[in-house]
């Protein structure tokens, strides 16, 4: 075998050329791949093999463009326009011989050869959408062309990888093989010589019209509609969907400009640079520094959850939905068989919605074991409690689980703010304590903020991470102190609207500003969708808050129809309630509040900063172990929109020192300790320093 570039190299099996991808850990499109798989093909056709494979060593073929290298200073080499006019233009056949993921340009790299062979276990995407992007090198035009618009359509705005049977049965690859990557290469080869010894035509997908003729334009404006609701805000998806249908109206060519074009525009645009950001931000968020990679982590054989009530039934669901067996335990038998209920209708709604095959209800419900007592716990690898927010109450259970968990057993709470220190305190073995804050509802939200205790030891540590991925959930490790990171800074913005309530803006205002920015709603439709009479009794209420006052009056929020908006008993649909007004402004005014007009702009900035500065108190107690991290859980946790890179991220593109001037200014007009600018902020704000890049 011999090397063309550094990631590249090349051997021939009888006259077929064979090129090898090597670049770890993705085979991304690095400029060596770019220029190693060009000369190649030039080597290739000038010693004069009969066929061409490409194929990739390692975990995958190609996972698409080198991200790192946007906006960077990359040395000349090949472009992916020219690896793919050489393979496409070659004279002899080119097959791409793919294992694990072709996404993006990788997948645009297939496309441009005449043939493509994948294993049974390959997927295949074009997920430039989920960075902000769309397929910049010939994707929109040619993929349309194999698998037709309205799968093409769905493909590209979801950046979904489709199976390889289903590649093959839509006419993306053309030949299935079963076994691993050594069988991929004897297969393609075979399939080379055939190639050869019949002829096969060299067939080019720029050249296949059939599935983007009269297409009806109907299908656009329909699917923009199907996905309007799930994209809002969101620009990539609609520049994909404009490619698409340049692909229908226009030649082969012109549509590979239409597609430059719009790629050029997203790639210098703020959303691609934060969802840009937010990919890396991600991946980042998984290395604890002091942690190292190789520490051992816990297998999990079996689960525990503590309490079936909103919480407990739906982390279970996550143990069961990856095929871990879990034990549930409840107070009492009544309380049990409501919380297995709640989750059977979680799973039955799932499979009549066609999201889990119908049999799944049963294999999952069977992998979850009912019982009253927490003995049951004593073979769990892992026990998660998610029973009242009440220190009193979870420091006696954690003394007794520390009684029963086996030696080497991790024991986590979901508590949303307690301390889990003190709740460690109460065990004999605070080092195999942590916090594991799902959020709510826990089988779908994908956040998982991991919280360590001073003592947790490394393998816990390690563990909730590495129990967090194999359960499908995002995770970011943070420090013990009250609310954590999310709620934390949840918190400044709460105090932020019932102070603008009660200045004049009103809910359907403020909840319109943050939906606007990109949120999917916010405090008050939240609040209403929540429970307004959550943690509120009757007997205790003293008309101190509004929140009180609207419970005292008989609002219970969506449930009852009537919160801080009116909902429609058939469609659920939200309308602002002149009486709620009404209560707020009398509130106000007997408090000696003056109403007056509060702008926007003013909502946001309110909002937004102090939750910024307290993002930057967090960091500089260094309880975020980065500033990207922080943005992880706001992304995931909260619904700050993804386009917006998250509350560091977007800070950072305000401009520092914009935010500290208006924090002060704020503070001047409205004191309160969120209103002083945090010394790590002005600090960076002074030295052109970023939030989301600082790390403690
Ligand atoms: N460029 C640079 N680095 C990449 C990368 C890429 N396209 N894809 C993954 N990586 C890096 C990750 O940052 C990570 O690095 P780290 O170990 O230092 O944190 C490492 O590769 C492994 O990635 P994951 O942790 O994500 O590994 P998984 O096994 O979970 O997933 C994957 C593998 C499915 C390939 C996933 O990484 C992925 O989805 N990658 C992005 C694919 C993509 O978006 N491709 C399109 C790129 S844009 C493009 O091609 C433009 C073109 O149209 C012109
Ligand atoms: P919940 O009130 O819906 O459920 C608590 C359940 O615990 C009840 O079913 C109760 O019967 C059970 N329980 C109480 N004491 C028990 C005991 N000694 N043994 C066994 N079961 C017992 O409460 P929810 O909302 O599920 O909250 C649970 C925990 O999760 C709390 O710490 C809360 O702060 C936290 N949390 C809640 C979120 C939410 O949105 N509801 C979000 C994230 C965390």
């Amino acid at each position: 075998m011999a090397d063309i570039t550094q990631s590249v190299s090349i051997d021939t099996e009888g006259g077929i050329a064979v090129i090898t991808v090597d670049n770890p850990p993705v085979n991304a499109l690095s400029w060596h791949v770019r220029q190693g798989i060009f000369d190649g093909l030039v080597q290739a056709s000038a010693n004069g093999a009969q066929a061409v494979v490409l194929l990739c060593a390692g975990r995958t073929f190609i996972a698409g463009a080198d991200i790192s290298e946007f906006g960077g200073n990359v040395p000349a080499s090949a472009s992916l326009a020219d690896v793919q006019g050489v393979m496409e233009h070659a004279t002899i056949p080119v097959i791409a011989a793919i294992h694990g993921t072709a996404l993006g340009g990788g997948l645009e790299v297939a496309l441009a050869a005449h043939y493509r062979v994948g294993l049974m276990s390959s997927r295949y995407g074009l997920p430039e959408v989920n960075i902000g992007l769309l397929p910049g090198a010939g994707g929109t035009q040619r993929l349309p062309r194999l698998i037709g618009v309205p799968k093409a359509l769905e493909a590209m705005t979801s950046g979904r990888h489709m199976p390889a049977a289903e590649a093959k049965a839509d006419g993306l690859i053309d030949e299935l093989v079963d076994g691993d990557v050594a069988a991929l290469r004897v297969a393609a080869v075979a399939f080379a010589e055939r190639a050869v010894a019949d002829e096969l035509p060299l067939i080019k997908v720029r050249d296949r019209n059939d599935k983007v003729e009269g297409v009806d334009p109907q299908v656009f404006s329909d699917f923009r509609k199907k996905i309007a609701r799930k994209t809002r805000g969101f620009l990539a998806p609609e520049y994909n969907i404009r490619c698409i249908e340049a692909a229908v109206s226009l030649p082969f060519d012109e549509g590979l400009q239409v597609e430059a074009t719009l790629f050029r525009d997203l790639m210098s645009g703020p959303q691609s640079a934060a969802q840009r950001y937010y990919f890396f931000a991600e991946r980042a968020a998984n290395k604890i520094p002091d942690i190292a990679q190789d520490t051992p982590t816990i297998d999990v054989h079996r689960a525990g959850v503590l309490g079936a009530g909103t919480m407990g039934g739906g982390i279970a669901m996550n143990f069961a939905n990856v095929g871990i067996p879990v034990t549930i335990v409840e107070v009492s038998d009544e309380a049990l068989e409501r919380g297995l209920g709640v989750v059977r209708k979680n799973y039955e709604r799932s499979a009549s919605r066609g999201s889990i095959p119908a049999e799944a209800v049963e294999e999952r419900m069977a992998l979850i074991t009912g019982s009253t007592d927490k003995q049951d716990f004593a073979d769990c690898d892992i026990v998660i409690e998610a029973v009242f927010e009440d220190m009193d109450l979870k420091k006696q259970i954690f003394a007794e689980l520390d009684q029963i968990c086996k030696p080497g057993a991790i024991m986590a709470s979901n508590t949303s703010a307690l301390d889990v220190n003190e709740i460690a305190s109460a065990t004999t073995r605070p080092e195999w304590v942590i916090g594991m804050h799902f959020f709510s509802p826990a089988n779908v939200m994908k956040l998982l903020e991991n919280v360590r205790g001073d003592k947790s030891n490394d393998t816990v540590v390690a563990s909730t991470m590495a129990i967090g991925k194999q359960i499908g959930k995002v995770c970011a490790m943070v420090g013990v102190c009250r609310g954590f990171v999310g709620n934390r800074m949840l918190a400044m913005r709460g105090a932020e609207a019932e102070r603008m309530l009660m200045e004049g803006a009103t809910p359907a205002q403020i909840d319109s500003v943050l939906y606007d920015f990109g949120f999917p709603m916010g405090p008050f439709s939240m609040s209403d969708l929540a429970g307004l009479d959550i943690g509120w009794k009757a007997e205790k209420s003293s008309s101190s808050t509004i929140r009180e006052v609207l419970c005292e009056s008989g609002r219970r929020g969506q449930k009852n129809g009537r919160g801080y908006y009116t909902y429609d008993a058939e469609t659920r649909a939200a309308t602002p309630d002149p009486e709620v007004e009404q209560l707020i402004r009398d509130f106000a005014e007997a408090r000696g509040h003056q109403q007056r007009e509060v702008t926007d702009q003013e909502i946001l900035e309110r909002l937004l900063y102090p939750m910024v500065n307290e993002g930057a108190k967090i960091l500089e107690e260094g309880i975020a172990i980065r500033g990207s991290d922080i943005d992880v859980v706001w992304v995931n946790g909260y619904g700050w929109p993804m386009y917006r890179g998250g509350p560091m991220h977007w800070a950072d593109a305000v401009g520092l020192g914009e935010i500290v001037d208006k924090i002060k200014s704020y503070g001047d007009r409205l004191g309160g300790a969120h209103w002083t600018p945090s010394p790590l902020l002005e600090r960076l704000a002074a030295d052109g320093g970023s939030l989301a890049g600082h790390q403690p």
